[in-house]
């Protein structure tokens, strides 16, 4: 490859390796033993195929020019943002190209008057929620993954996180976005509008399309005041229906409730431990956090611990902990976020799914009851966003290495989805482990009508092959 200049017309007959070089420059294209294992799996660690070729673009032209040639040629592409994801959207086989955004990133604008924020790809979340706070403002997405994933990768999972109840999961946190076409043309409208009614709304569509229809290359966000003050607490509760109550009262009772988030006994036990820590001893059945945000700090904060004391006061709450600090807060939610699961569980298979929260009760102790039926040493521990209807159930593989087997416990937990009407995804997508349950959660009609969109923007299905449809 050496030789090859950028910006130099490749010559008929080239690879494309070479073409893409004369194009995008040798410093943007990575082959072989250059590619980081980074651009082989997201966080499931489902992905076990080096790409064929990495590339890391500079600038949105620079997409567009590869995708020209990547469609030319027939040559599949896989996006790629911060890795973080659990369905297998970003990993890539053998012979296709993955396309990192990470280089197309920073804030190019933050209008406080419209309270918008323009904003590239591959911009690092936190970055992105500091630059807003800079501005006295917030990016109202928050996830566990804040410190590495990126906003392209958000917008393409339609990701959600701890303060959807307060404000909502990405999609209705978008107006405008740009995206390059599996052809390589760029569909661009970047409008700050919360009010656009002039036909379809493009941005939505492309909105949990993981990578499917276009790669998103900038976006411009809703933002919203920063809150001056947060409160948080650790909540002891003896069952789930108490969480049920907790919710019911904590939603018309709490003015600016943000977070409430569940941890049965089992989860909490386990994760207080990895962390060090010695918060309920012993683990209650179940832990919640809740949270609220305010703008009048000891207003808010009297408000809060009034509630909690009324909750305590109707025994719905058997205990409960005040974070006192912005450390004590980080603390509960070291133990809910979980990073540390890894140590005591390597070979996790980590599920997201939605239910009602009228069944989320039932839903748990039937699934531990299936799982145990069929494999006795697994370990299946939940914890969520209860306030979402949404679950994560980290399960032990069954044995590591047997996909088989893996499946099995997967179709145990998703029939049971099935049967109860929730969704096999709330907020990680389809990507790839996912696919053969899409119907579980999805009419035919539907499915069908997914693909008809997906053939008529991409219709070589060179974007994200085998993802999603
Ligand atoms: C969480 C990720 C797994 O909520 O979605 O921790
Ligand atoms: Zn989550």
């Amino acid at each position: 490859m050496a030789g090859v200049e950028a910006g130099a017309k490749a010559a008929s007959g080239d690879t494309i390796a070479d073409e893409l070089i004369a194009a995008l420059g040798a410093d943007c294209v990575f082959l072989g033993d250059d590619i980081p294992a980074s651009a082989i799996s997201d966080e499931s660690a489902s992905g076990t195929q080096r790409p064929l070729i990495l590339l890391r673009p500079r600038s949105v032209e620079a997409v567009s020019q590869a995708m020209k040639i990547c469609s030319r040629r027939g040559q599949t592409v896989v996006p790629q943002g911060g890795m973080t994801g659990l369905a297998g959207g970003a990993c890539p086989r053998a012979t296709d190209i993955a396309l990192s955004l990470d280089r197309i990133s920073g804030v190019e604008a933050i209008d406080p008057d419209a309270m918008t924020m323009t904003v590239r790809a591959g911009t690092i979340l936190q970055v992105a929620q500091q630059a807003a706070e800079a501005e006295g403002l917030m990016v109202p997405i928050d996830l566990g993954a804040r410190g590495s994933c990126q906003i392209g990768g958000i917008i393409a999972t339609n990701a959600g996180g701890s303060n959807v109840i307060r404000h909502r999961m990405t999609r209705e946190n978008i107006l405008g976005f740009e995206a390059v076409l599996a052809d390589g043309r760029v569909l661009s409208n970047l409008h700050g509008m919360v009010k656009n009614n002039t036909g379809y709304d493009l941005a939505q569509l492309f909105v949990g399309s993981e990578g499917t229809l276009g790669i998103i290359t900038r976006a411009v966000m809703k933002l919203k005041p920063l809150p001056a003050g947060r409160h948080t607490a650790l909540c002891a509760l003896a069952d789930f229906d108490a969480v049920v109550r907790l919710l019911q009262h904590a939603r018309s009772e709490l003015r600016d409730l943000s977070a409430i988030e569940v941890m049965w006994g089992d989860y909490f036990a386990l994760l207080q431990d990895l962390e060090g820590e010695r918060l309920f001893h012993p683990a209650p059945p179940i832990a919640v956090i809740i949270e609220s945000e305010s703008m009048e700090p000891h207003k808010g904060a009297a408000e809060f611990e009034e509630f909690l004391a009324a909750m305590l006061e109707q025994q719905i709450l058997s205990d409960a902990l005040i974070a006192q600090s912005v450390r004590e807060a980080a603390i509960f939610w070291a133990v809910r976020e979980g990073d540390k699961i890894y140590h005591a569980m390597p070979n996790l298979i980590n599920l997201d799914i939605s239910i009602d929260i009228g069944r989320m009760g039932r839903f748990v102790l039937e699934c531990v009851e299936a799982v145990k039926a069929r494999f006795p040493h697994v370990r299946a521990l939940f914890y969520g966003h209860a306030g979402d209807g949404n679950l994560h159930i980290a399960l032990d593989m069954p044995e590591p290495g047997n996909d088989h087997l893996s499946h099995e416990l997967e179709t145990i937990i998703y029939t049971k989805v099935q049967q109860m009407g929730g969704s096999i995804s709330a907020e990680h997508g389809i990507g790839t482990l996912k696919r053969d349950y899409l119907r579980y959660s999805r009419s035919p009609e539907e499915i069908e009508v997914m693909r008809r969109i997906k053939i008529a923007l991409d219709p070589q299905c060179l974007l994200n092959p085998g993802k999603v449809v």
